[in-house]
């Protein structure tokens, strides 16, 4: 197994990163052309990326001896270390030099670009520059480091690494699934639309803790239940599943179906306009509120416009929901209806999707512009509130199954979503 195998995903980096460990074992086809290879390499990011993993395997890859400095000693001792270890690569040159975490070496939380520590790096790298030795680096916060280390000659490559998504975040999870006994079930795409946006090392101990939930529960399987109890406990920081508080909505108060239907309604109105598009439904809430929450993951294909209007849509049919269940009283309404304004707002005065003479000028509005734009923002917010009830009232079989479901459940899965619309009928609508 070669060292950029173990690195899963993230194929654009994987390339540059071989392309920097080929000039680090075959110095010589660069020098016959003349060209200067780079000194030194900058993985940031945010924790959990893979950063100390890329780093791993370029020194395994270019099977040079590496000299590793962590900051793991008082800031005097770590000084003297920073040079010892300098001198030391030098001496077993051609060697890399691996500064983990190099936005730490400094003492604090605050910006320190003159510290002693990076003074120190600065002018040993500048030291070594005539012997071959190759300064890798990782840090989390780039903002940290002075913009001298990083210039042409000493660290002069810098690589991003963003949290993975869509096929890497897909390939990451099956990879750690794949070492773990899952149900049929669990659907990779379903975790990683869940899990969008989240590190590695988030994934890896979130699917780790599923399997904790199914080992305490005893099972033969980690089921796609699993995967969710792990994450509403550690994500969304939510009472887990197994804590038995669903009911069924014939016996619930009226507080939790209002609740429920109101979730509910955000995932009918945009299952319909986009299947696949809930990711979950919850309805214990997150500590913060006592609600619920729906969590929608946008269908990349569609158009922006497409887009944007299946999530003010969505957002209005939970008040729309409520509405029809209960007449006007809603639940954790007027949040909804602040995000359906602002986005509505962004169309009408940015997008001009209802004319140009709504458009907003930087030199600030006439009042009558305002008003107008106010007129017509309020009017298509009602429009997509109809939209939203028509699409409720046409799959009323949908909304009663997902709602008796929730109820029951507390908390919804993109499979089980899938499976509820699968047994209903499906009144599509445009809008
Ligand atoms: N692309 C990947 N493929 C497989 N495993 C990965 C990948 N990226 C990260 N991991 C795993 O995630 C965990 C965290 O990775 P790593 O320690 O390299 O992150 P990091 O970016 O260096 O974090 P920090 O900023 O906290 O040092 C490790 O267990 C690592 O093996
Ligand atoms: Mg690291």
């Amino acid at each position: 197994m070669n060292a950029f195998d173990r690195i899963i995903g993230y194929s654009s980096i994987k390339k540059e990163l071989r392309q920097i460990s080929d000039t680090l074992k075959n110095p010589s086809a660069y020098e016959k052309l003349g060209v200067t290879a780079p000194r030194g390499l900058l993985l940031y990011g945010v924790p959990g990326v893979g950063k100390s993993l890329m780093a791993s395997a370029v020194v395994e890859d270019s099977g040079l001896r590496a000299f590793v400095l962590r900051k793991d000693l008082p800031n005097g001792d770590f000084v003297k270390e920073i040079k010892s270890v300098f001198k030391k690569a030098a001496e077993n040159a051609p060697a890399v030099i691996y500064l983990d975490d190099m936005d730490k070496f400094a003492n604090g939380d605050e910006r320190h670009p003159d510290a002693e520590e990076y003074v120190t790096v600065q002018s040993c790298i500048d030291e070594v520059k005539n012997e071959a030795v190759f300064v890798l680096a990782t840090a989390n916060n780039i903002r940290r480091l002075p913009d001298s280390l990083l210039r042409a000659g000493r660290i002069d490559r810098r690589i991003k690494v963003e949290p993975p998504r869509g096929r890497d975040a897909e390939e990451i999870i099956a990879h750690y699934i794949k070492r773990r006994k899952f149900a049929d079930d669990v659907d990779v795409k379903s975790v990683a639309h869940i899990m969008d946006g989240r590190s590695c090392a988030e994934l890896e101990t979130l699917i780790n803790e599923a399997g904790l939930y199914a080992g305490y529960e005893k099972a033969e399987k980690i089921t796609m239940d699993h995967f969710m109890a792990a994450y509403l406990r550690t994500v969304m920081n939510s009472p887990a599943v197994g804590e038995d508080v669903g009911a069924d909505l014939s016996d619930a108060d009226e507080n939790y179906r209002r609740v429920v239907y109101h979730e509910a309604g955000h995932a009918v109105v945009s299952e319909v306009l986009c299947p696949g598009s809930i990711t979950l439904i919850n309805v214990r809430g997150n500590g913060s509120d006592c609600g619920g929450f729906t969590d929608y993951f946008g269908d990349g294909s569609a158009s922006y416009l497409y887009r944007e209007k299946l999530r003010i849509i969505g957002t209005l049919g939970g008040i729309a929901a409520t509405e029809q269940k209960f007449g006007l009283s809603n639940t954790g309404g007027s949040r909804d209806l602040d995000t359906a304004f602002n986005s509505v707002r962004d169309l009408v005065v940015n997008d001009c999707i209802c004319g140009f003479h709504l458009h907003s000028n930087e030199y600030g509005d006439s009042e009558r512009l305002q008003s107008e734009q106010e007129q017509v923002i309020s009017s298509e917010v009602e429009r997509y509130f109809r939209k939203a009830k028509e699409i409720l009232s046409l799959n009323s079989e949908f909304l009663e199954e997902l709602a008796a479901a929730l109820a029951k459940k507390t908390l919804l899965s993109a499979v089980d979503v899938k499976k509820i619309r699968e047994r209903c009928e499906i009144v599509s609508v445009a809008i």
